[in-house]
């Protein structure tokens, strides 16, 4: 098949999580997501989540007011946050799932379970222009449901086979990756737009990027630990170096 363009999506979450745990303006997840499109971010991801651990509804309004390229606002799929997208109308809207006490997005959602809500649930997203992307495990059933409630994009989880790679498990690595390949090419027959995102780093970034279905990569918490060390223009750059490398 061709291969598609990839674009990278800056998630900006964790230059908040570094403000909030002094209280007061420092360092603005606005100012980090208006560098990091000039550093050559394709877009700007940022996840409002119920508790506001991090981002606040304050950052989605300065985002909203502040870029130039589209914002992905990932949220869970609940009546407030449906609100919200809808008053925003961003340019995406990512839904995921959200528990009160993970510490990070630990799965992809139950779309198989939960399929006649969540197609009620997108639809007046959809209608007022946003597009929907779905954050799932890359299994056959769940993209099956996302593709039947009408979403237009699946963001593929990848946190299962970055974590493998962390740990040196790479069998277990091999076997996520063949499921990320195996799921990006069933969804793109099916006509979805296939992104993929959660732990990617420089070290195990690459075979994902080189997925030919993958349009779009999302990535943060690496970023912004990264930029302490070389700055975030640099930090995106080397990862926009490597996204390409692996692509060609
Ligand atoms: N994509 C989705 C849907 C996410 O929920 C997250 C984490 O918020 C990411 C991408 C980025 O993950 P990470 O911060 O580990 O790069």
């Amino acid at each position: 098949m061709m291969t598609r363009a990839l674009r990278l999506g800056v998630n900006i979450d964790h230059v908040a999580t570094v403000r909030n745990a002094r209280g007061g303006a420092m360092p603005d997840p606005v100012r980090a997501a208006v560098l990091a499109e000039e550093a050559g971010a394709d877009g700007i991801t940022a996840h409002l989540r119920e508790d506001r651990r991090h981002i606040s509804d304050a950052d989605i309004e300065g985002l909203m007011a502040a870029l130039n390229g589209p914002l992905n606002f990932e949220m869970a799929a609940t009546e407030e946050m449906q609100k919200i997208a809808l008053r925003h109308k961003p340019h995406a809207v990512c839904i995921v799932p959200e528990k009160r006490e993970e510490r990070t997005t630990e799965g992809g959602l139950e779309v198989a379970r939960e399929e006649n809500q969540l197609a009620h649930y997108i639809a007046p997203l959809r209608e007022a222009g946003c597009r929907v992307s779905i954050f799932i495990a890359a299994d056959r059933r769940q993209i099956e449901a996302a593709h039947r409630i009408g979403a237009e994009v699946i963001e593929l989880h990848t946190g299962a086979y970055c974590d493998a790679y962390a740990e040196g498990r790479m069998d277990a690595c091999d076997e996520e990756l063949r499921k990320l390949t195996d799921m990006a090419a069933f969804a793109d027959d099916l006509g979805l737009e296939v992104h993929a995102g959660h732990g990617l780093t420089y070290d195990c970034v690459g075979p994902v990027a080189a997925l030919p279905q993958v349009q779009e990569l999302n990535i943060g918490h690496f970023i912004v630990g990264e930029a302490i060390f070389r700055g975030l223009t640099p930090a995106i750059s080397e990862m926009r170096r490597i996204m390409e490398e692996a692509r060609s």
